[in-house]
């Protein structure tokens, strides 16, 4: 049996997990109560963890296999961690993550979740915010609903690609590929999808990076959609955690949406990020 004590933070998402130490080699009960307790909460915070490389690489392997992403430039030394870093001396600068989206979603096989390892945070700000999508989609008003169940959606990596990237040189808090004509096309999911472990169908789309609900032009697809974001955001299907050196946080990106807060301009912060695939675990 785990000794785990899993503490809910709000009444829809999120759980603040003690009484784990993953620097040391996790035991296999350890690792399915956090497994089951992603699932039902889809995002897990712990803290006081300060973990390395490694032992963040060996802790998302807990949960599936480490996924390699196109479109951002990995710690030289590691293709499989992302740096999220902003300095103090960048001002006015985008940050990753800087709207509501699941991690690229544009991709065939998207990412089943990531993890944030957190080695300098701000003082004050650079908080992040995630939103319950299950609870979205089980909350959804019936017309919405009746127009999203059993529709796919199209995603585009909007930022990545010709056709929507931002003009212009852009910074951010990590090194993006922009100007790539492979994210322009346009990948097809369903707009509801059932989680391949629970079951449970949640929400799947996000404003980064859907481009349309499938059989629709975008202007007609676009109030949809704006109302569908609107929901699938609304303050009582969210957490947001107060960042502290040595924290981290475990996300599930099939049930969840995520938003980075920039407001700790003159401030460091420092991240590692990885992420793990669905692809080798059995779908249900
Ligand atoms: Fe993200």
């Amino acid at each position: 049996m785990s000794q785990l004590t899993i503490k809910p933070v709000t009444g829809n998402i999120g759980a603040e997990i003690e009484g784990a130490d993953l620097s040391m080699p996790v035991d296999p009960s350890v690792a399915e109560a956090l497994r089951d307790a992603l699932w039902s909460y889809q995002v897990l915070f712990l803290r006081d963890q300060h973990l390395d490389i490694a032992q963040l690489k060996q802790v998302t392997a807990l949960f599936g296999p480490l996924q390699r992403l196109p479109y951002v430039e990995p710690l030289p030394d590691d293709p499989l961690v992302i740096g999220v870093q902003k300095k103090a001396s960048d001002k006015n600068v985008g940050v990753f993550g800087g709207n509501w989206h699941s991690d690229f979603s544009f991709l065939e096989h998207p990412p089943a979740g990531s993890l944030l390892s957190a080695v300098q945070v701000p003082e004050i700000g650079g908080d992040t915010v995630w939103s319950n999508q299950i609870a979205a989609y089980e909350t959804l008003p019936d017309d919405l609903k009746r127009a999203v169940e059993g529709r796919a959606a199209i995603h585009v990596g909007k930022p990545h690609g010709v056709k929507f990237a931002p003009k212009g040189k852009q910074r951010s808090t990590i090194k993006m590929v922009r100007g790539d004509p492979e994210a322009d096309r346009e990948t097809v999911h369903p707009a509801v999808r059932a989680h391949p472990e629970t079951g449970r169908k949640a929400l799947f789309v996000n404003p980064v990076y859907t481009s349309r609900l499938d059989g629709m032009m975008e202007a007609e697809s676009e109030p949809i959609l704006d109302r569908l974001f609107w929901h699938a955001t609304r303050p009582e299907f969210s957490c947001r955690h107060r960042w502290r050196a040595g924290d981290l946080v475990i996300w599930d990106n099939r049930t969840t949406l995520h938003f980075a807060v920039n407001d700790y301009d003159g401030s460091d912060r420092l991240l590692y990020r990885t992420t793990f695939s669905d692809e080798q675990r059995p779908h249900a």
